[in-house]
């Protein structure tokens, strides 16, 4: 039987899907088919599990999708002519391109090539920006915006609530950030980012009403850190070596949910918590570049 604290994941990602799957119907009604373009650059073994997992997820909703697999070797211009390609297909409403790209290629170049209305990763500087200001037409990031979701749909008021942010990167730490000291019903946070130079990373944390832990740290948030009855919420994705598992490795968060688990009021299980809701996200994201596209 599932902990009567768990928030799950998958079941959210689930009732997210729902609502997109009826708005691609809605959509194949008026003749478009929501277009979603997957760029891979190399043979990274997770970014291959990551892509598989968003295709076959966008086949099920009846998104089309179409993947780009490229050497490790190409050129940031040969990637730049491709992305150039697909801001210009109709067919194709959304574009992510997976990071980590290899090292030879500047990513922030990259990610601003996307056209900002097919951004469905919500990386574009015009992007970023709009969740700066709250506006509206940006797309919001996938992963701080699943957590969102997580937060609204698991009833957790944020209003006013002290909520400690760890990890300052610019795909989950800063954006997360950015939405939930939003004045909005679902934000109005006190927010404060830990980062590796942070001092009295504990101590913050235990005054927390929400920890969200995305510094890429194994096991970083322990049981004394946590104040009983708080939400903890893990992004954390970290592989560390397992002598007893067949490839000597295996996947933990940042929370030691064993630990933890006990203390929190609401804890996200990992695998099973943030990683469903990172997908539902994107799926959504599409949906709307293409509603956006259509004008709707
Ligand atoms: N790599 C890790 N997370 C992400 C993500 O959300 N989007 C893309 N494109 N690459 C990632």
């Amino acid at each position: 039987m599932a902990l009567p604290n768990l928030i799950d994941g998958r079941a959210i990602a689930e009732l997210v899907h729902a609502e997109t799957a009826r708005r691609v119907e809605a959509l194949k009604l008026r003749g478009v088919v929501p277009g979603l373009a997957f760029v891979r650059v190399g043979e990274d073994p997770a970014s291959k599990v990551y892509v598989g997992m968003k295709e076959k997820t966008s086949v099920r909703l009846g998104i089309s999708s179409t993947t780009h697999v490229l050497p490790e070797t190409t050129s940031e211009t040969e990637l730049l002519a491709l992305i150039d390609r697909l801001n210009r297909s109709a067919e194709c409403h959304g574009i992510l391109v997976q990071a980590p790209l290899p090292a030879h290629i500047q990513s922030a170049r990259v990610f601003a090539s996307v056209i900002p209305t097919k951004d469905v990763d919500g990386f574009h500087p015009v992007n970023v920006g709009k969740l700066m200001l709250a506006d509206p037409t940006g797309f919001v990031p996938c992963t701080p915006g699943g957590v969102l979701e997580l937060l609204i749909r698991s009833k957790v008021n944020t209003q006013g609530a002290e909520v400690v942010v760890l990890g300052r990167g610019d795909i989950v730490g800063k954006p997360m950030t950015s939405i939930l000291c939003q004045k909005s019903q679902h934000a109005n946070a006190t927010v404060t980012l830990c980062h590796s130079r942070s001092r009295n990373v504990s101590e913050h944390c235990r005054r927390a009403d929400v920890i969200i832990a995305a510094m890429g740290v194994p096991l970083f948030v322990k049981a004394e850190m946590v104040k009983p009855g708080a939400v903890v919420i893990d992004v954390g994705v970290n592989r560390v070596p397992d002598v007893g598992s067949k490839d000597g490795t295996k996947l933990v968060g940042d929370v030691d949910f064993a630990g933890v688990q006990p203390v929190a009021g609401l804890i996200t299980p990992n695998p099973g918590g943030v990683g469903p809701m990172t997908i539902a996200m994107l799926m959504r994201n599409t949906v709307r570049a293409a509603e956006m596209f259509v004008g709707g």
